[in-house]
């Protein structure tokens, strides 16, 4: 039986209390997100239950209790309180998903600090842009990515201290640097967790959005609330699930529903630290036997294209829920599971800003393919006429996406820019940024995003971060950066680009650029495809209208474009 019981009855009744009284929180109490996912596990007699089964690139595989995790965070957090790191300091985790990454996490949190996940995969500008914003104090890292943080550090005054996780001693470390082994240090069984309250901040993720530098959305402790009740009822963790979450933490789906929901259920959770292959993926489902699955669309789309025979190799009988994030999810991939899996992907929709899962389909409502579904119970969400920002009454019409404020989760500003956390309230709402239609039975149908920003495989990447980057580059002049469609990854980066007099275009030169921007910012940032133009469609204050470019892309109509200054 499913955790949640029929949508509309728990809609009807439902409060947040609900999920604070079953945690045992009340009110102005102290509410540590790294206590409830280790101590108090151990306390409700989970001690010896295992919490994370690791398995790493090479096959090597670790395993750890809630006690083990209990003990080792309590480590971290002694580690980092002895470095005099303090409460409020915003602490940058920089690591593939390696063990250290998800107790480090959990650390940070019982020591007080701010948890930074960043993408291990950013090169060193992507790093220096959020860790200056936030001024990070500390990064834990590894190795392998040491030198990229190595190349920032003169420009980083304010951070005192760079951890290395797995430093062998093979080469010297440098001023400010340290090694930390999690396994081999003493396991502290006492640990004075900082007395965060509900509003401590907790987490800071970094989003792009249209215009500006990535915005660091700030969550607070009070977020386990919503993660716990949201994972339970969505996700339907249930005690004897092997729960396995794709994501990588460097983004709000690994952070929310890859450490926080699913530990705070007390969940066995299994963590693949290797990238994307369908026969490494269906083995792994079948050696652990996971039974319940969040992955992305684009994930899915790709196990798609390798085919069902490979999916007849593997017995993958233990699965018994499937859900979705990040992108649309179209409704092939939701038939497509049902046939290969039995089991058809519930997509469910939120963002880094909103801290959980805020529509979504649920165990035993009926699903109808390519919808994102309904509000979780809690959530009061509807679209906004695109105009007016008021809620559009009839079914069918695009609008905005809009949220009621005021559930556990949602961020409480962005890192140092409350003027942009403002903007994005219309009409006492928050725009989530996203074009959707609702149906008569209430169920959300996703149309696109409402600016610039591009999806690509389930990350948004922004595209004046990679313009900005790209006009460092010698031979570019100027450039319009866009999503162009892509059958797997829904989207990908695509460059308009003019060059600087004495420059040609070339194999080599679009080579070169793909290249930079991919060792500077990521590979997630770098395009595809660079096209070399002449000119850049504008309007007549001198402003790239990159929406002129991207309806070229997608075989849209371009709209109004009286403001263009030059013929394209
Ligand atoms: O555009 C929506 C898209 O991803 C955005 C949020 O991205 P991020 O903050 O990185 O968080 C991703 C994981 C929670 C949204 O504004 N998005 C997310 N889920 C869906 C989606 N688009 C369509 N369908 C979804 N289910």
């Amino acid at each position: 039986m499913a955790n949640m019981g029929p949508y509309e009855n728990v809609k009807e009744n439902f409060s947040w209390s609900i999920s604070e009284k079953e945690l045992g929180y009340h009110n102005g109490e102290i509410l540590n997100i790294g206590e409830y996912c280790t101590d108090r596990l151990c306390r409700m007699g989970k001690k010896d239950k295992l919490a994370l089964i690791w398995e790493g690139f090479g096959g090597d595989v670790k395993k750890y209790t809630f006690n083990d995790m209990r003990l080792l965070t309590n480590s971290i957090a002694h580690f980092l309180k002895g470095l005099g790191l303090e409460p409020g300091d915003r602490i940058c985790l920089f690591m593939d998903k390696v063990p250290e990454l998800y107790f480090g996490f959990l650390g940070i949190l019982k020591m007080g600090g701010i948890a930074q996940p960043l993408f291990s995969a950013f090169g060193s500008d992507s790093l220096i842009t959020r860790l200056e914003d936030a001024k990070t104090a500390a990064v834990i890292t590894q190795k392998k990515h040491l030198q990229k943080v190595r190349n920032i550090v003169p420009q980083m005054p304010y951070m005192k201290h760079i951890i290395v996780v797995d430093d062998d001693g093979s080469k010297p470390l440098k001023e400010r640097e340290i090694a930390f082994h999690m396994d081999q240090a003493e396991r502290i069984e006492h640990f004075d967790i900082y007395p965060s309250k509900a509003e401590t901040p907790s987490v800071l993720h970094y989003t792009s959005g249209t215009t500006g530098k990535p915005k660091g959305a700030q969550h607070v402790h009070y977020s386990l609330i919503a993660q716990y009740i949201t994972a339970k009822y969505v996700l339907d963790l249930q005690e004897n699930d092997i729960y396995w979450c794709t994501a990588d933490p460097g983004w709000v789906t690994g952070t929310s529903y890859g450490i926080i929901g699913p530990w705070v259920n007390g969940m066995t959770q299994c963590v693949l630290d290797s990238g994307f292959k369908a026969e490494t993926w269906y083995k792994f489902i079948e050696k652990y036997k996971i039974t319940v699955w969040y992955s992305a669309p684009t994930a899915i789309r790709s196990l798609m294209k390798d085919g069902d025979e490979i999916v007849k190799k593997h017995d993958l009988s233990s699965l018994r829920h499937l859900c979705s994030v990040g992108e649309p999810l179209n409704a092939e991939a939701v038939i497509w599971s049902k046939k290969v899996f039995g089991l058809p992907f519930l997509d469910t929709y939120w963002q880094t800003e909103t801290g959980c899962i805020v529509i979504s389909n649920y165990p035993g409502m009926t699903v109808k393919p390519g919808s994102m579904g309904k509000p979780f119970p809690g959530i009061d969400a509807t679209v906004l006429d695109l105009k007016t920002y008021e809620p559009i009454k009839k079914p069918g019409i695009v609008g905005l996406i809009a949220l009621k404020p005021g559930w556990p989760s949602m961020m409480r500003t962005y890192w140092n820019n409350e003027i942009t956390y403002k903007s994005k309230f219309k009409n006492g709402w928050y725009i989530c940024g996203d074009r959707s239609s609702i149906d008569e039975e209430g169920y959300f149908w996703f149309v696109g995003r409402d600016d610039d920003v591009i999806n690509t495989g389930g990350h948004l990447v922004g595209p004046f971060e990679i313009e900005s980057a790209l006009l460092e580059h010698e031979a570019v002049a100027e450039s319009a950066v866009v999503g162009k469609p892509d059958p797997v990854n829904m989207e990908v980066v695509k460059a308009f680009i003019t060059l600087k007099p004495g420059f040609q275009a070339s194999k080599d030169l679009d080579l070169a650029i793909m290249n930079f921007i991919r060792k500077r910012l990521s590979p997630l940032a770098m395009p595809q495809e660079i096209e070399f133009v002449d000119s850049l469609p504008k309007t007549r204050s001198g402003k790239i209208m990159r929406r002129v470019l991207r309806a070229k892309e997608w075989g849209e109509e371009i709209g109004d474009v009286s403001t263009l200054e030059n013929d394209m």
